[in-house]
């Protein structure tokens, strides 16, 4: 072959590969995906990269004139807890050579059976929970978005009058309420916030830490984990197991608690990567994926949802905070630092994402709205803006930053007057103490 042609066909193999790597880290970076790409199914540990809404367009309505914001978030993308960290750097560290013993004649394709070589875990302990650096850039971006949608409410210039940063006893929160001042203001600003001093008991913004009696009759009390046990013991987890198992090319059944763990890994690795895929992703597809994430749903539809009254009703605490601020002199711009027990808690309050009959464990419910993958991802959050319209004050929810209509209301604006009478309880009968002591 001549010089020319052997130069032409490197550079069409060197375009090709280009393109192929491409075309595969797009896949990695997409930030949309597919209906059934099992990133979608993630359960808490969804990144908010996946669900948010990159639409930033200003929101406004005639006649009207935002004037206030009380925006609640779930702190961003984390670490795990101690526990899975340990989980990681023994059960499935052991797994993994397992896997790579029994797929020397592959069942697992080669590129695959790369990324398993190569995994490792470099997470300390001592990083526990911690926000990571894909829960940075959330905060950060997300700030920016809502600032363009708002400008008149949250100005990019900082004012201690104007605003009101709170976040709970915790690095992760104090993390992401510190990021999402990044993107609020230049530089100079965002070292001059002030925040909030946190507080070790924070009966607003984590209520059901100290609530005595939703410790003992809900958190406690082994009935709330029913379902979800059954569901764990059930003929479509059996199968979902031997599946998982037949994926990663074994000759054994994994055990529940292996898959979960390896479940709860693959999410996380989801998260904190835009650019990896995570080998313990291997382990589903679109069905046995959507079974995990069912199974991680039964729980936390029956500790943080609509299972137990005294769960939601303690959530009054938060939705009295937002109507005080509104009706009253308070900062333009609130912003709390939360958890998902938190979140969870006030959309059920306000009776969002309500199945029609209670989640059981005896079979999957597939078009259930209760989703934490959608309303519990990382960086989960909740506003309400206060329009100020010729014809009164309105109040606009949004959830994961799209409006959304609260159910007790006609139009997704909705007058604060109506809410308020409609809420009478929640403001005027919200009584920490009252409510969560023991008999
Ligand atoms: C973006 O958001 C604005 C304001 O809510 C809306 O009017 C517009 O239709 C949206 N654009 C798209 C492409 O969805
Ligand atoms: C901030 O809130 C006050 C009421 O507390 C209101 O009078 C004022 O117009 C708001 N600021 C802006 C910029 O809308
Ligand atoms: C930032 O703050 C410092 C000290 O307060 C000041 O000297 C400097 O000019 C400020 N920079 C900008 C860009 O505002
Ligand atoms: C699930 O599988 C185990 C053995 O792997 C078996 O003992 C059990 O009966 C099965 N349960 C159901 C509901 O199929
Ligand atoms: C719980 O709340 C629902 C609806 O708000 C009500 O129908 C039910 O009676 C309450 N149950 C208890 C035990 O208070």
């Amino acid at each position: 072959m001549k010089t020319h042609t052997i130069q032409y066909l490197i550079t069409t193999i060197y375009f090709f590969t280009l393109s192929i790597v491409i075309v595969l880290s797009h896949n990695l970076h997409a930030t949309t995906l597919k209906p059934k790409d099992i990133r979608n199914f993630l359960g808490t540990r969804t990144p908010y990269r996946f669900k948010n809404n990159k639409n930033d367009t200003r929101i406004s309505f005639p006649s009207c004139k935002e004037t206030k914001i009380w925006m609640i978030l779930r702190h961003g993308t984390r670490f795990p807890s101690a526990k899975d960290i340990l989980g990681m750097n023994t059960k499935l560290k052991e797994l993994k050579y397992e896997i790579l013993m029994k797929n020397i004649q592959g069942t697992i394709k080669e590129d695959y059976l790369n990324l398993f070589k190569s995994w490792s875990n470099d997470i300390e302990i001592e990083q526990e929970k911690y926000l990571t650096l894909e829960g940075q850039y959330e905060m950060i971006q997300l700030a920016e978005r809502m600032q363009k949608r708002f400008p008149n409410s949250i100005k990019n210039k900082y004012n201690s009058k104007h605003f009101k940063f709170k976040y709970t006893a915790t690095q992760r929160a104090q993390q992401s309420a510190r990021y999402f001042t990044v993107g609020l203001f230049d530089k100079n600003n965002s070292q001059s916030v002030v925040f909030e001093p946190a507080l070790k008991v924070d009966t607003t913004l984590r209520f059901y830490k100290h609530c005595d009696k939703w410790l003992k009759q809900v958190k406690r009390n082994p009935n709330t984990y029913k379902e979800q046990m059954l569901y764990g013991n059930s003929n479509e987890m059996n199968v979902t197991l031997q599946s998982i198992s037949k994926r990663f090319g074994l000759d054994r059944v994994l055990r529940l608690d292996i898959a979960n763990l390896i479940y709860k890994i693959c999410g996380y690795e989801t998260s904190w990567h835009k650019y990896y895929s995570s080998p313990w992703c291997i382990g589903f597809d679109d069905v046995s994926v959507k079974i995990l994430e069912y199974y991680h749903d039964l729980k936390h539809y029956w500790l943080d949802g609509y299972g137990f009254n005294l769960t939601y009703k303690q959530a009054c605490m938060l939705l009295k905070n937002m109507f005080e601020i509104f009706s009253k002199k308070g900062p333009n711009a609130t912003f709390l630092f939360a958890h998902s027990g938190t979140l969870l808690k006030l959309l059920t309050h306000l009776e969002l994402y309500k199945p029609d009959s209670h989640l059981m464990g005896d079979t999957i419910v597939e078009d259930r709205t209760w989703r934490a993958s959608n309303i519990d991802c990382f960086a989960s959050n909740l506003a309400f803006v206060l329009f100020k319209c010729k014809d009164g004050d309105k109040i606009l929810s949004l959830h994961q930053e799209r409006i959304i209509k609260l159910p007790m209301c006609k139009e997704e604006l909705c007058p604060l007057e109506y809410l308020k009478e409609y809420f009478y309880d929640s403001i005027h009968n919200c009584d920490h103490s009252d409510m969560c002591r023991l008999d």
